[in-house]
Protein backbone atom coordinates (compact mmCIF):
# COMPACT_ATOMS: atom_id res chain seq x y z
CA UNK A 1 0.00 0.00 0.00
CA UNK A 2 1.11 3.26 -0.86
CA UNK A 3 1.43 5.61 2.46
CA UNK A 4 -0.34 8.84 2.19
CA UNK A 5 0.32 12.18 4.28
CA UNK A 6 -2.25 14.72 4.01
CA UNK A 7 -1.40 18.68 4.49
CA UNK A 8 -4.34 21.20 6.04
CA UNK A 9 -4.42 24.34 6.91
CA UNK A 10 -8.42 24.61 7.66
CA UNK A 11 -11.60 22.18 7.47
CA UNK A 12 -10.26 19.89 5.35
CA UNK A 13 -12.73 19.16 3.60
CA UNK A 14 -10.87 18.02 0.85
CA UNK A 15 -8.82 15.97 2.83
CA UNK A 16 -11.90 14.37 4.47
CA UNK A 17 -12.82 12.63 0.81
CA UNK A 18 -9.47 11.53 0.06
CA UNK A 19 -9.89 9.48 3.08
CA UNK A 20 -13.20 8.39 2.85
CA UNK A 21 -11.86 7.08 -0.41
CA UNK A 22 -8.85 5.55 0.64
CA UNK A 23 -11.20 3.42 3.06
CA UNK A 24 -12.93 2.11 0.22
CA UNK A 25 -12.20 -1.10 -1.45
CA UNK A 26 -9.42 -1.30 -3.95
CA UNK A 27 -7.47 1.57 -3.13
CA UNK A 28 -4.09 1.31 -3.08
CA UNK A 29 -2.95 4.05 -1.13
CA UNK A 30 -3.78 4.31 3.28
CA UNK A 31 -3.46 7.21 4.51
CA UNK A 32 -0.83 7.39 7.67
CA UNK A 33 -1.26 10.89 8.78
CA UNK A 34 -3.03 14.32 8.83
CA UNK A 35 -0.62 17.73 9.00
CA UNK A 36 -1.67 20.52 9.81
CA UNK A 37 0.04 23.87 10.16
CA UNK A 38 -1.76 25.08 13.02
CA UNK A 39 -3.80 23.73 16.02
CA UNK A 40 -6.99 25.31 15.04
CA UNK A 41 -7.87 23.19 11.93
CA UNK A 42 -10.88 21.58 11.85
CA UNK A 43 -9.92 18.95 10.09
CA UNK A 44 -7.67 17.59 12.36
CA UNK A 45 -10.64 16.33 14.69
CA UNK A 46 -12.45 15.18 11.36
CA UNK A 47 -9.29 13.16 10.66
CA UNK A 48 -8.93 11.89 14.27
CA UNK A 49 -12.71 10.90 14.23
CA UNK A 50 -11.57 8.81 11.38
CA UNK A 51 -8.26 7.20 13.02
CA UNK A 52 -6.08 8.70 11.40
CA UNK A 53 -2.99 10.34 13.18
CA UNK A 54 -2.68 13.86 13.17
CA UNK A 55 0.27 16.12 13.65
CA UNK A 56 0.65 19.62 13.96
CA UNK A 57 3.74 21.60 13.23
CA UNK A 58 3.00 25.29 13.61
CA UNK A 59 4.94 27.65 11.38
CA UNK A 60 4.53 30.49 13.39
CA UNK A 61 7.23 30.22 15.57
CA UNK A 62 9.69 29.77 12.82
CA UNK A 63 8.78 33.07 11.73
CA UNK A 64 9.58 32.95 8.24
CA UNK A 65 12.67 30.81 8.02
CA UNK A 66 10.88 28.18 5.34
CA UNK A 67 13.52 26.06 5.77
CA UNK A 68 13.69 25.65 9.19
CA UNK A 69 9.76 25.23 9.36
CA UNK A 70 10.08 22.66 6.74
CA UNK A 71 12.47 20.71 8.49
CA UNK A 72 10.27 20.52 11.28
CA UNK A 73 7.57 18.59 9.19
CA UNK A 74 10.22 16.32 7.71
CA UNK A 75 11.07 15.49 11.17
CA UNK A 76 7.27 14.63 12.34
CA UNK A 77 6.81 13.03 9.27
CA UNK A 78 9.43 10.68 10.08
CA UNK A 79 7.47 8.15 12.52
CA UNK A 80 4.50 7.70 9.90
CA UNK A 81 7.20 7.31 6.88
CA UNK A 82 4.46 8.52 4.23
CA UNK A 83 5.27 7.28 0.32
CA UNK A 84 3.48 10.40 -0.82
CA UNK A 85 2.26 14.18 0.37
CA UNK A 86 -0.96 15.56 -0.90
CA UNK A 87 -1.86 19.03 -0.16
CA UNK A 88 -4.96 19.71 0.64
CA UNK A 89 -5.91 23.29 1.23
CA UNK A 90 -2.37 24.00 2.44
CA UNK A 91 -1.97 27.31 3.33
CA UNK A 92 1.86 27.66 3.16
CA UNK A 93 4.38 28.25 0.20
CA UNK A 94 7.00 25.26 0.52
CA UNK A 95 10.53 25.99 -0.70
CA UNK A 96 12.69 24.17 -4.17
CA UNK A 97 14.42 22.48 -1.00
CA UNK A 98 11.24 20.09 0.22
CA UNK A 99 9.70 20.07 -3.33
CA UNK A 100 13.19 18.31 -4.20
CA UNK A 101 13.08 15.82 -1.40
CA UNK A 102 9.22 15.31 -2.56
CA UNK A 103 9.73 15.35 -6.84
CA UNK A 104 6.65 13.66 -8.11
CA UNK A 105 5.36 11.77 -4.71
CA UNK A 106 3.43 15.05 -3.73
CA UNK A 107 0.37 16.71 -5.27
CA UNK A 108 -2.15 19.63 -4.92
CA UNK A 109 -5.36 20.52 -5.65
CA UNK A 110 -5.86 23.72 -6.82
CA UNK A 111 -9.21 25.98 -7.36
CA UNK A 112 -8.82 26.80 -10.87
CA UNK A 113 -8.02 25.31 -14.43
CA UNK A 114 -4.42 26.04 -14.69
CA UNK A 115 -2.26 27.23 -15.87
CA UNK A 116 -5.34 30.19 -15.80
CA UNK A 117 -5.02 32.15 -12.50
CA UNK A 118 -2.13 30.23 -10.26
CA UNK A 119 -2.15 32.00 -6.68
CA UNK A 120 -4.43 33.06 -4.95
CA UNK A 121 -8.49 34.99 -5.41
CA UNK A 122 -9.12 32.40 -8.50
CA UNK A 123 -12.80 32.72 -8.40
CA UNK A 124 -12.62 36.82 -8.20
CA UNK A 125 -10.16 36.46 -11.16
CA UNK A 126 -12.44 34.25 -13.45
CA UNK A 127 -15.47 36.71 -12.79
CA UNK A 128 -13.48 39.73 -13.33
CA UNK A 129 -12.29 38.37 -16.85
CA UNK A 130 -15.99 37.42 -17.69
CA UNK A 131 -14.91 33.27 -17.81
CA UNK A 132 -17.63 31.35 -18.77
CA UNK A 133 -15.31 28.22 -17.82
CA UNK A 134 -13.60 27.95 -13.98
CA UNK A 135 -12.76 25.03 -12.25
CA UNK A 136 -10.19 22.72 -10.32
CA UNK A 137 -7.03 21.22 -11.32
CA UNK A 138 -4.89 18.43 -9.49
CA UNK A 139 -1.49 18.87 -10.23
CA UNK A 140 2.43 17.54 -9.37
CA UNK A 141 3.67 20.02 -7.02
CA UNK A 142 6.86 21.64 -8.27
CA UNK A 143 9.73 24.42 -7.26
CA UNK A 144 7.45 27.37 -9.01
CA UNK A 145 3.68 27.74 -7.23
CA UNK A 146 0.60 25.70 -9.14
CA UNK A 147 2.51 24.96 -11.68
CA UNK A 148 3.60 21.22 -12.03
CA UNK A 149 2.23 18.48 -14.23
CA UNK A 150 -1.58 18.21 -14.21
CA UNK A 151 -3.16 15.19 -13.01
CA UNK A 152 -6.80 15.94 -13.70
CA UNK A 153 -9.04 18.87 -14.20
CA UNK A 154 -12.99 19.27 -13.82
CA UNK A 155 -15.09 22.42 -14.45
CA UNK A 156 -18.23 24.04 -13.60
CA UNK A 157 -19.90 26.98 -15.64
CA UNK A 158 -19.68 30.69 -14.54
CA UNK A 159 -23.55 32.18 -15.02
CA UNK A 160 -23.26 35.82 -14.45
CA UNK A 161 -25.38 35.61 -10.69
CA UNK A 162 -22.10 34.12 -9.60
CA UNK A 163 -20.46 35.74 -6.78
CA UNK A 164 -16.78 34.73 -5.97
CA UNK A 165 -18.06 32.68 -3.17
CA UNK A 166 -20.97 31.27 -5.20
CA UNK A 167 -18.38 29.96 -7.75
CA UNK A 168 -16.15 28.49 -4.23
CA UNK A 169 -19.39 26.27 -3.96
CA UNK A 170 -19.66 25.03 -7.13
CA UNK A 171 -15.68 24.46 -7.77
CA UNK A 172 -15.13 22.36 -4.05
CA UNK A 173 -17.95 20.48 -5.28
CA UNK A 174 -16.01 19.77 -8.02
CA UNK A 175 -13.14 19.37 -5.85
CA UNK A 176 -14.46 16.76 -4.01
CA UNK A 177 -15.23 14.14 -6.70
CA UNK A 178 -11.97 14.80 -8.77
CA UNK A 179 -8.86 14.71 -5.84
CA UNK A 180 -10.14 11.31 -4.78
CA UNK A 181 -10.53 9.93 -7.95
CA UNK A 182 -6.63 11.34 -9.29
CA UNK A 183 -5.29 9.93 -5.96
CA UNK A 184 -6.97 6.72 -6.59
CA UNK A 185 -5.43 6.55 -9.83
CA UNK A 186 -1.56 8.25 -8.82
CA UNK A 187 -1.18 5.64 -5.91
CA UNK A 188 -1.42 3.23 -9.02
CA UNK A 189 1.25 4.68 -10.83
CA UNK A 190 -0.98 6.14 -13.35
CA UNK A 191 0.02 9.44 -14.36
CA UNK A 192 -2.59 9.92 -17.51
CA UNK A 193 -4.99 13.03 -17.14
CA UNK A 194 -7.89 12.97 -15.68
CA UNK A 195 -10.39 15.20 -17.50
CA UNK A 196 -13.94 14.87 -15.70
CA UNK A 197 -17.28 15.83 -17.32
CA UNK A 198 -19.36 17.47 -14.84
C1 LIG B 1 -10.19 24.67 -1.44
O1 LIG B 1 -10.86 25.63 -2.21
C2 LIG B 1 -8.95 24.21 -2.18
O2 LIG B 1 -9.07 24.40 -3.57
C3 LIG B 1 -7.88 25.08 -1.65
O3 LIG B 1 -8.20 25.22 -0.27
C4 LIG B 1 -9.63 25.34 -0.17
C5 LIG B 1 -10.13 24.75 1.12
O4 LIG B 1 -9.94 23.37 1.08
N1 LIG B 1 -6.59 24.48 -1.86
P1 LIG B 1 -10.44 22.40 2.29
O5 LIG B 1 -11.92 22.60 2.46
O6 LIG B 1 -9.69 22.83 3.53
O7 LIG B 1 -10.11 21.04 1.77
Amino acid sequence: MVRVAVFISGGGSNMVKLLDDMARDGHKGTPCVVLANNADAGGLARAAERGVPTVVVDHRPFKGDRPAFEAAITAALKPYAPDLICLAGFMRILTGGFMDQWAGRMINIHPSLLPKYKGLHTHARAIEAGDTLHGCTVHEVTASLDDGPILGQANVDVTPDDTPESLAGKVLVQEHRLYPAVLRQFVTGDRTPLILQC
